[in-house]
């Protein structure tokens, strides 16, 4: 059992307002039905980014290998890395000197990346698939002294699962492990018309729903919980002001449910709710104003060409 995960569930559960951390989401299952949100044509997000990458492949190699130099690609939760391979493609067509450095908490979805790298690459790209944490992968990297430039990927709109503090907070982090010169290609989605973005959260498959859903799972099987998945429903809501889409699991009714490894029960009045998740969206003023204060650079920005998604290149400060 995982220590860490039963403490933070303990935490959660018996809080005032319940939640469980969204960085749990990502088991074998959770990471297997975040591909299938993916591929959902109302999750705008995936499809926007990779038009970026596509479209701006090459100004984006210019900045990555200026003057010349080899550089290593570090894809902060890689996944399936279906966008990245959009970006890199071209990049190992063009005998282009880099590394890439998938990094993952789901050993078996990284796994099946190294097997479709070895197939679609061969041994034209060299790779180092790291099932780490961010952080230990960032460590594990500062320490093998590496002298290639540090191009630090965090795709995807993931940046969107903190809030305006923790975005700063982990940024600043971030910078630690990097030295001048190094850069991080950061991924916003934009505000829009706010029914886009609850439908994005809202699938008509119920993907999103069942992605939520696992977490109750998760907790059963390693934890022994005894939560009744169907007797939660998940609800989504955007607030457009703040740009806050924030999930939740809410109970349909009053339950007990007993978490074994927790000695724990919790209860639940009926329409109670568990918040699993915050997805920010941005403007292009609130995107500058985390880069100046976590002390980066705008060096370039990407935009798609409906202006739902953003791609942009920092630099650090000397
Ligand atoms: C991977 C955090 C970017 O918040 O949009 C997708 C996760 N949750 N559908 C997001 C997610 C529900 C996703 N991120």
């Amino acid at each position: 059992m995982d220590a860490a995960f039963a403490q933070d569930i303990h935490q959660g559960l018996t809080a005032d307002q319940k939640y469980i951390p969204c960085q749990y989401f990502y088991d074998e299952r959770g990471s297997w039905l975040f591909q299938q949100i993916m591929q959902l044509p109302e999750y705008y997000l995936t499809a926007c980014e990779t038009q970026i990458l596509e479209q701006y492949n090459e100004e984006l190699l210019q900045a990555f290998r200026a003057g010349g130099q080899s550089f290593n690609l570090i894809d902060l939760g890689a996944g399936d890395a279906t966008k990245t391979k959009s970006l890199i493609g071209p990049y190992v067509d063009k005998g282009i000197d880099f590394t890439y450095t998938p990094v993952d908490l789901a050993p078996s979805i990284l796994s099946a990346l190294s097997d479709s790298l070895d197939a679609v690459y061969e041994d034209n790209l060299r790779y180092n698939a790291m099932n780490a944490d961010y952080w230990e992968a960032m460590e594990a990297l500062q320490s093998s002294g590496d002298p290639a430039r540090k191009v630090v990927l965090f795709l995807g709109s993931n940046i969107g699962n903190f809030d305006a503090q923790q975005s700063m907070a982990f940024l600043q982090r971030l910078k630690t492990y990097l030295r001048p010169g190094d850069l991080v290609l950061l991924g916003f989605d934009l505000k829009k018309r706010p029914e886009i973005i609850y439908q994005a959260y809202l699938d008509t498959k119920g993907t999103t729903a069942a992605f939520n859903l696992n977490l109750l799972h998760r907790i059963n099987r390693e934890l022994g919980g005894s939560f009744k998945p169907n007797y939660f429903r998940f609800y989504p809501a955007y607030n457009p002001q703040t740009g806050v889409l924030s999930s939740f699991l809410v109970a349909q009714k009053e339950q007990a449910v007993h978490i074994e490894a927790l000695d724990l029960t919790v209860h639940f009045d009926q329409w109670e709710a568990i918040h699993t998740e915050i997805s920010c969206k941005h403007t292009q003023t609130d995107i500058e104003a985390l880069a100046r204060a976590a002390g980066y650079h705008i060096q370039a920005q990407y935009t798609d060409k409906k202006a739902y998604f953003t791609d942009v290149l920092l630099t650090v400060e000397a």
